[in-house]
């Protein structure tokens, strides 16, 4: 279908080492995993991001799910957007304010958004985000978490090598100074909207905040001209992100203060931010996120603060895939066991378990094959060592071991054939030292 892909090896080998590296950085921030379904109640995303916003008014994946018996209702559903609304839901569902201290939560995922596919921009895409919420006596709304979550992703883009990006950080004020800015915004509108693209005259009306995600190029000058919500703090949201910049000079993050960023879903308040990064072309943002400190209580929870992000992982794997040869990232196997021969299938099933079991990277050649045709086909698949299984080697249970790199032969006994196999040494060296 436009909009999905199959991905394939090597390149899930980039995945998975986006999906190990980002677990094990959550895990030093003590954050823990969260699952939610795939598809929710379509109300939760138009409550949750709201239904001005160009995701739920354009892009979402709804259907009717019919009732199938009179007892029940039929019900509208939605294939999840984004992450943050399942998230928060779920924290109201379970209650989990009553456990201690912060919920600090990350998910990994499909998310679905039905946009104009290109380089990037997929329908179905993947996320890899993290959350954290709970009661204001718990301390969530403190900047320390803005600027613990931003460094953390500091962390993840250094480990995995991701260079050339670029944090833009805005604050986009609380509701206490949201009111102040729509109505600046509104007028300033009135006099150009009619100038504008059909969609920004009905934002102009429904939510004008939501101007700021026009792609129209006519439109672009126009928007330039319009308030900017930086000179609408209140006293509180300019000492908030004050803060937040102080604990990002202390920890070394670089950022930009860019106070056009208003991001593309409502929920958000204070900190927004994104990371951009160079390679990627026009579809450059990495990953975005921010606060949403009214969230929980628009969608019926009580008070609950709280600030998180989600990385856009097809871009991330492009963004890595873009520094390095596809050869670097594929493990071959660390042995091809061929046997010689229809008999000998059960002692070369046999070893391969054994060797397996200690860990080695195995795999099992055809007994139908010829030695040289095994040779070609370990060479094919990168694997440098093969071990030959023949009636003399099962007899004296001890086994040719052939590296092809070197082209030497050498008699190993079976109990010393895992560390010989894992020994990086060829054998003439090996046995030199
Ligand atoms: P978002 O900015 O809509 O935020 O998406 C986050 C990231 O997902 C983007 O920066 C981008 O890398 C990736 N992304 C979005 N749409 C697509 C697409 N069609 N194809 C490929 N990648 C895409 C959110 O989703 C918020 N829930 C983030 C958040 C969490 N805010 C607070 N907590």
């Amino acid at each position: 279908m436009r909009g999905t892909r199959d991905l394939l090896p090597p390149e899930t080998e980039l995945w998975n080492r986006v999906e190990q590296t980002a677990r094990e950085v959550f895990a030093l921030y003590n954050f823990s995993e969260i699952r939610t379904p795939i598809f929710e109640d379509t109300q939760l995303f138009a409550r949750g991001v709201g239904e001005a916003t160009d995701i739920v008014s354009k892009e979402m994946y709804t259907w009717e799910d019919r009732a199938r018996a009179q007892s029940e209702k039929a019900q509208s559903l939605t294939l999840r957007p984004e992450n943050t609304a399942g998230v928060v839901r779920a924290y109201i569902e379970h209650k989990l304010w009553e456990r201690p201290g912060l919920q600090k939560l990350y998910y990994m995922g499909p998310q679905f958004r039905r946009e104009r596919p290109q380089k990037g921009r997929y329908r179905q895409f993947y996320q890899i985000g993290a959350e954290v919420i709970g009661p204001p006596s718990a301390g969530s709304e403190s900047p320390v978490r803005d600027a613990e979550v931003l460094e953390m992703l500091v962390m993840l883009l250094n480990r995995l090598e991701i260079r050339d990006w670029t944090l833009q950080l805005n604050s986009v004020g609380s509701p206490n100074s949201r009111p102040a800015y729509n109505e600046a915004l509104r007028k300033a509108l009135s006099d150009v909207v009619e100038r504008m693209c059909m969609d920004c005259q009905r934002r102009a009306v429904t939510n004008p905040l939501r101007v700021f995600d026009c792609k129209v190029p006519e439109d672009q000058p126009i928007i330039e001209t319009l308030p900017r919500i930086s000179g609408f703090l209140d006293e509180s949201d300019r000492k908030h992100f004050e803060e937040v910049q102080k604990l990002l000079r202390a920890t070394g993050v670089p950022f930009v203060i860019n106070d056009r960023l208003v991001r593309g879903l409502d929920y958000y308040t204070r900190t927004a931010f994104e990371f951009t990064q160079g390679s990627l072309g026009a579809q450059n943002a990495i990953l975005g996120g921010g606060r949403y400190d009214g969230l929980s209580e628009a969608l019926g929870g009580p008070p609950a603060p709280g600030i998180g992000f989600a990385i856009g992982e097809d871009r991330f794997v492009m963004a890595l895939a873009a520094g390095q040869e596809t050869a670097s990232f594929i493990s071959a196997p660390q042995a091809y066991i061929a046997p010689l021969g229809e008999a000998m299938s059960v002692p070369a099933v046999k070893l391969a378990q054994e060797l397996r079991s200690q860990g080695l990277r195995v795999e099992l050649g055809d007994e139908s094959f010829r030695l040289k045709k095994s040779f070609e086909t370990a060479d094919k698949l990168g694997i440098t060592k093969v071990v030959i299984v023949g009636e003399a080697e099962v007899a004296s249970d001890q086994f040719a071991l052939k590296d092809l790199q070197s082209g030497e032969q050498e008699k190993v006994a079976r109990t010393q054939l895992a560390e010989r196999i894992s020994s990086p040494l060829p054998y003439a060296q090996a046995k030199r030292s």
